[in-house]
């Protein structure tokens, strides 16, 4: 039995709480005995709801509860003191991507949970989407022959902008080449294998949410350029319209000598329009809904996948098995350090107008 907790139930910690009390329940391999939350509403609040202690120091949680894992869903920028005080203990992690906003502190992760032996994984939950699954498989099997070229692209309402990344609780950290872009960034870079980077240049446009305000990037174009001449593109924004059928327009497409292959990563094909919710496109792949045999309402999806891969992983470890044999099957810190790799080039290449950054001896 494996003795879990969350630091940060925001937004996001939320489906971390929902992944790990399904596992808790079914699975019966793991328990979330604490959570922390800075916020003393939200701390009431989700011990009420789910049960579970609530802590408004993560120090004190882990002291008390005695935890073997935690999951850490900070804000972007507020991983690296939490995450290293975990692995300092011996703790294993999983973080939200980004892994960090600083290649300094994504390092100092990466390089902690390799000298304690204590293993560190990033959500890097796209993943774990079987049409994602499936592609890289074909790419391995050669289907494509040798990918030549790309383009991804996430592109989100913008109330993702105003609600999610511009909150003010995130001050002037956030940005969609954060929020956004490591999804996409890793996703490719895992499709191929992790082919080393040599340049990024990237173009950021301001305008819409900073006349409202929130003086965060619209949109950021970026070109990674891979030592193998592969050259990827990546289309971020969060200015779609707030009436668009879906949060998110994500997708990716690689091009190679034999083939291409094309994955809509939202739109699944699953189209409605109803008096309640208008026109939308549900994501079925991240989550739908199901019920147990109890008739309660269950979540599944690659969401949670990602989420209980971690606890795969420390099963796998409890099992007698090194960090070593994991080596290639998980989102680990030096993965997780690339994709920081891009974001900081990202912002370097954007205040430098366009300038290209060379990041291969990064
Ligand atoms: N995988 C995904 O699809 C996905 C989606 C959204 C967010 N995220 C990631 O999850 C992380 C959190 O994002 P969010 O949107 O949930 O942010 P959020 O601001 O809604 O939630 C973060 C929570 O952390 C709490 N917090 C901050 N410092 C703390 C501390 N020291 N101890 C305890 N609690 C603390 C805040 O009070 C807040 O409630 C980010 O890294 C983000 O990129 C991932």
């Amino acid at each position: 039995m494996i003795k879990i907790g969350i630091v940060g139930v925001g937004l996001y910690g939320l489906n971390h709480i929902i992944a790990l009390k399904q596992r808790e329940l079914y699975r019966k391999d793991v328990k979330l005995v604490g959570f922390a939350e800075i916020d003393p509403v939200k701390l009431k609040e989700i011990e009420a709801a789910y049960g579970v202690p609530g802590f408004a120091d993560y120090r004190e949680m882990i002291s008390k509860t005695k935890l073997d894992a935690i999951t850490v869903v900070t804000p972007d920028h507020l991983h690296y003191a939490i995450v290293m005080d975990c692995l300092k203990a011996g703790i294993p992690v999983l973080v939200e991507k980004p892994l960090s906003t600083s290649l300094e502190e994504a390092k100092g992760m990466a390089k902690a949970a390799r000298d304690k032996g204590v293993l560190l994984q990033v959500d890097f939950h796209k993943r774990f989407d079987p049409y994602h699954i499936d592609l890289k498989l074909r790419i391995k099997e050669g289907s494509l022959g040798t990918v030549q070229y790309g383009y991804c692209w996430m592109e989100d309402m913008l109330k993702v902008g105003t609600d999610m990344i511009g909150k003010k609780s995130w001050g002037d950290q956030g940005s969609p080449g954060w929020f956004l872009a490591p999804h996409m960034v890793d996703l490719s870079y895992w499709l191929m294998d992790y082919p080393k980077p040599m340049n990024v240049r990237a173009h950021g446009f301001k305008g819409k949410l900073s006349s409202m305000g929130i003086d965060i990037y619209d949109s950021i174009k970026t070109e990674v350029e891979f030592a193998n001449g592969v050259v990827i593109t990546y289309d971020i924004c969060v200015v779609l319209p707030n009436s668009h059928e879906s949060i998110v327009r994500q997708g990716v497409k690689l091009v190679g000598t034999e083939g291409f292959m094309e994955v809509n990563s939202q739109y699944r094909g699953a189209r409605g329009c109803s008096s309640l919710k208008g026109m939308e496109t549900p994501n079925l792949g991240m989550m739908y809904r199901d019920f147990d045999k109890d008739g309660r309402m269950i979540r599944k999806g690659y969401f949670s996948e990602s989420i209980c891969d971690f606890i795969d992983n420390l099963t796998y470890l409890q099992e007698g098995h090194s960090l070593a044999d994991l080596e290639g099957k998980y989102a680990s810190g030096e993965q997780g350090v690339e994709i920081t790799k891009v974001g900081v080039a990202i912002h370097e290449s954007i205040r430098g107008n366009g300038k290209v950054v060379d990041i291969s001896k990064w």
